[in-house]
């Protein structure tokens, strides 16, 4: 190409219409999915002080949240149970009348045509606050597959639309994959936190989900987040093992990794904006130091142009409004 002064890149720059006619990268409400906090009791709507604007909703106010989310066009919510009671091997994750399993059967009746995906994960329901089963102090693998499958059951039966595992045991996805299909549930998608990072960030998170653990860190299963090459492999090995959707998990920080995972496979891929992602936009906007609105436009924007097809956001209600002014 010929340079200055035959191209002239402000050209394209000089007004409004012309810079939206050559943009590349657009958000879409469709593309949204909304995390909610289900927790037990009736009329429980507890703030959750590091996710100003998020709640631990009990079912009944689920239902009402849920409905303005509906009416926002959002077409996804993924949700986070916080069980009443907790013990060694997470009960309440499989338990067929539980938060999550319940949450679910009443939005799909109110709601038929809302996607609802649950978090499959066993950290809020173990009384040790890891994501398996626990021996000696080392997180098992394998025998927190069978746990993973059954929670994942459960929730599909109770009619889930898509189930997404969060936990990075190895092979969960495998064994998720063959409970639902010798139950009867081939058709049922599961969207994998493949390539999820044992990062700080998720700090808020577990404040609203009671969910750290009570010893040592998650870093003997999620991942490292100096590597880059492993966030590959876990994906090939997910989509292996039978995985529709792919997750890259928290974004902004790993913008590298999405880029990457979208550049090497063909499958719909999600990122996570989490909790401390939410939380810092939010501390600096509270603060009068950043424009909320158009940071946030502006950090949604760069997780799609790095390659996400499909943004989980807190932010998602606000964005709709914002898109739509
Ligand atoms: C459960 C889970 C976590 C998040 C999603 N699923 C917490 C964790 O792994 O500790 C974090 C989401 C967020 O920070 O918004 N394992």
């Amino acid at each position: 190409m010929s340079g200055f002064p035959i191209y002239r890149p402000r050209r394209l720059r000089q007004n409004e219409v012309i810079r939206s006619m050559v943009r590349e990268t657009e958000l879409n409400f469709k593309d949204l999915i909304y995390p909610l906090f289900v927790i037990h009791g009736k009329d429980v709507k507890t703030p959750v002080p590091s996710l100003p604007g998020v709640f631990q909703l009990s079912i009944d106010k689920l239902e009402k949240e849920v409905g303005e989310v509906v009416a926002a066009g959002i077409p996804a919510v993924i949700l986070f149970g916080i069980p009443a009671e907790k013990d060694e091997v997470a009960s309440g994750a499989y338990d067929p009348n539980g938060i999550v399993q319940e949450a679910v059967r009443t939005l799909k009746r109110a709601y038929p045509e809302l996607l609802v995906i649950t978090d499959v994960c066993l950290c809020e329901y173990t009384s040790h606050g890891h994501c398996g089963v626990i021996d000696n102090g080392q997180v098992l693998n394998d025998p927190t597959l069978e746990l993973l499958a059954k929670t994942a059951l459960s929730h599909v039966e109770a009619g889930a639309d898509i189930v997404a595992p969060s936990d990075m045991m190895d092979g969960r996805v495998a064994a998720i994959r063959k409970v639902l299909d010798d139950n009867g549930f081939s058709h049922t998608p599961i969207m994998s936190y493949s390539a999820k990072y044992a990062s700080a960030f998720y700090g808020p998170f577990r404040d609203a989900a009671g969910s750290a653990p009570q010893f040592g860190d998650r870093k003997s299963y999620q991942m490292d987040p100096a590597n880059t090459d492993e966030a590959l492999r876990e994906v090939e090995l997910d989509l292996q093992e039978g995985a529709d959707m792919i997750m890259v998990k928290p974004a902004m920080p790993y913008l590298d990794i999405v880029r990457r995972v979208k550049d090497n496979f063909n499958a719909p891929l999600v990122a996570y904006q989490v909790s401390g992602e939410y939380a810092m936009l939010k501390a600096a906007a509270a603060n009068g130091w950043l424009d909320e609105e158009k940071v946030v436009l502006e950090a949604l924007t760069s997780i799609k142009r790095a390659g996400a097809d499909l943004i989980i956001t807190y932010y998602a209600k606000e964005l709709v409004r914002w898109l739509i002014k």
